[in-house]
């Protein structure tokens, strides 16, 4: 059991030998009893006769002191050690408090301060803060630029859950406390604000989210027990979720400039198509082949973004062959073929310049590599040859096989994987050509297209 604060102070030798001192001096022997009349200081025997005075902390009696006639100065020494000890330790408590507040805004802060996913920080957050806040709901709730609430992200203890809008604001009034200043209502159904809507929390804490002095969204937690949240409880949530407007707003200018570089992308691929009008779609199809293969071969996701920007690229290189080659309406010569043979190092030279397109490099300088040694431009095998350029070579070669060309008619489906399947392990790599094969049919066709270049 904690020590009350008398018997904190009485246990120090110091204070207990001023005390002593203090009934030397005056000669009035005393003694102390804690409010349950356990001895805690000097002789009852000695003071059978005295008369008894209150020691008080908190405007309580916690103690008596009981002496001879005079022993009023001993008894003020003590009333002021007392008031002394309980000032350390209420400053001791708040220490330890901020402490626990500065280590907590740490910890979340390392947590939502490295993550640039908007729904990883929507995650964070909602999980975060019901924890800290020992909350039995949290939510989230996202405005557009008129501040109408667009998004409602709760979590009830189970898990997050982003709700359909618009919630009308009835439903959201039952369901959450939502308030343009920070505000603690402890008794929403004392509340006139919220009388008849009979909402699952009994207390709530609110605070809006704000980026650059413009409202946001709300925060807003509560419990299904009536709870009294203190001002210090506000503070602190008001804190988090100024931590969590800052990861927002950089988790979207992030997703901003991943946007504006997947469009920087797209266009190049498209500058592709429109120098070589023979390949039609055929760019896209590839990714949706590449990106088939992928999910197939279960592919880590930051391949499949690398695999789908090198396959978008792949031809990029042939920005660099002559127009005569290039649109040769027939075969070429020998002369001409190994012009066009340069177009994935002419890829890779384009690409090199570009930084954030480093790791595309590989797939597109090598899509044209074989898996026996007998492909160009290094003569790569097995698996020296990139994976995604692996990939991206039954791809491409799937898609020119069933394409129309000036020179030739396309090969039916069947015919172009009874070609795949009579070069696999030589020309392309088995497991690439097993993997589009036995992929379902429709994201081997592409009709069904996954996630394509778009911020999440
Ligand atoms: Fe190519």
């Amino acid at each position: 059991m904690a020590k009350t604060t008398l018997q904190r102070l009485l246990a120090k030798a110091e204070a207990a030998a001023l005390v002593q001192d203090m009934c030397r001096l005056q000669k009035v022997p005393v003694c102390v009893c804690d409010h349950d009349g356990t001895l805690l200081f000097g002789n009852p025997a000695a003071v059978e006769s005295g008369h008894s005075a209150p020691l008080i902390e908190g405007g309580r009696v916690i103690a008596t002191i009981k002496g001879e006639n005079g022993h009023g100065t001993v008894t003020a020494l003590l009333q002021y050690l007392v008031n002394g000890e309980a000032e350390r330790m209420a400053l001791g408590r708040e220490t330890l408090d901020k402490y626990r507040e500065v280590c907590l805004l740490c910890d979340f802060g390392a947590k939502i301060g490295s993550c640039l996913d908007t729904k990883e920080v929507v995650r964070i957050v909602t999980e975060e803060i019901r924890r800290i806040m020992a909350a039995d709901v949290i939510a989230l709730l996202l405005c557009n630029d008129a501040g109408d609430i667009t998004e409602v992200f709760a979590d009830h203890g189970n898990r997050a859950e982003h709700l359909t809008m618009p919630l009308t604001p009835a439903e959201l009034s039952k369901n959450f406390l939502v308030t343009p200043v920070p505000e603690i209502v402890n008794d929403l159904a004392a509340d006139y604000r919220f009388t008849g809507t009979q909402g699952v929390l009994s207390s709530a804490m609110s605070t809006p989210l704000t980026m650059r002095e413009k409202t946001v969204g709300y925060v807003c937690v509560g419990s299904r027990q009536k709870t009294e949240y203190l001002a210090r409880d506000l503070k602190l949530l008001t804190t988090l979720s100024e931590q969590a407007a800052m990861a927002f707003e950089k988790s979207l200018l992030y997703n901003r400039l991943k946007e504006s570089f997947y469009a920087m992308v797209r266009t190049l691929a498209e500058t592709i198509e429109k120098r070589d009008p023979y390949t039609g779609d055929h760019t896209r199809r590839v990714v949706d082949y590449s990106l088939a293969i992928a999910w197939r071969l279960e592919l880590p996701a930051d391949q499949h973004t690398r695999l789908e920007m090198a396959a978008a690229l792949h031809d990029i290189g042939k920005l660099g062959v002559r127009d005569e080659v290039l649109l040769k309406n027939g075969p070429l010569n020998s002369e001409e073929l190994a012009h066009m043979k340069m177009h994935p190092t002419f890829g890779e030279e384009i690409l090199m310049h570009i930084k954030p397109l480093k790791d595309v490099i590989p797939g597109v300088k090598s899509h044209h590599e074989r898996c026996d040694g007998s492909g160009y431009p290094h003569g790569l095998k097995g698996d020296k040859i990139d994976i995604t350029a692996r990939i991206i070579a039954v791809a491409d070669s799937f898609d020119a096989m069933t394409s129309d060309r000036p020179y030739r008619k396309a090969l039916s489906r069947e015919s172009a994987f009874s070609e795949l399947l009579k070069h696999s392990g030589t020309q392309f790599d088995a497991a690439v050509v097993e993997a589009f094969l036995s992929a379902p049919v429709q994201e081997r066709l592409g009709i069904e297209r996954h996630g394509r270049m778009k911020c999440s």
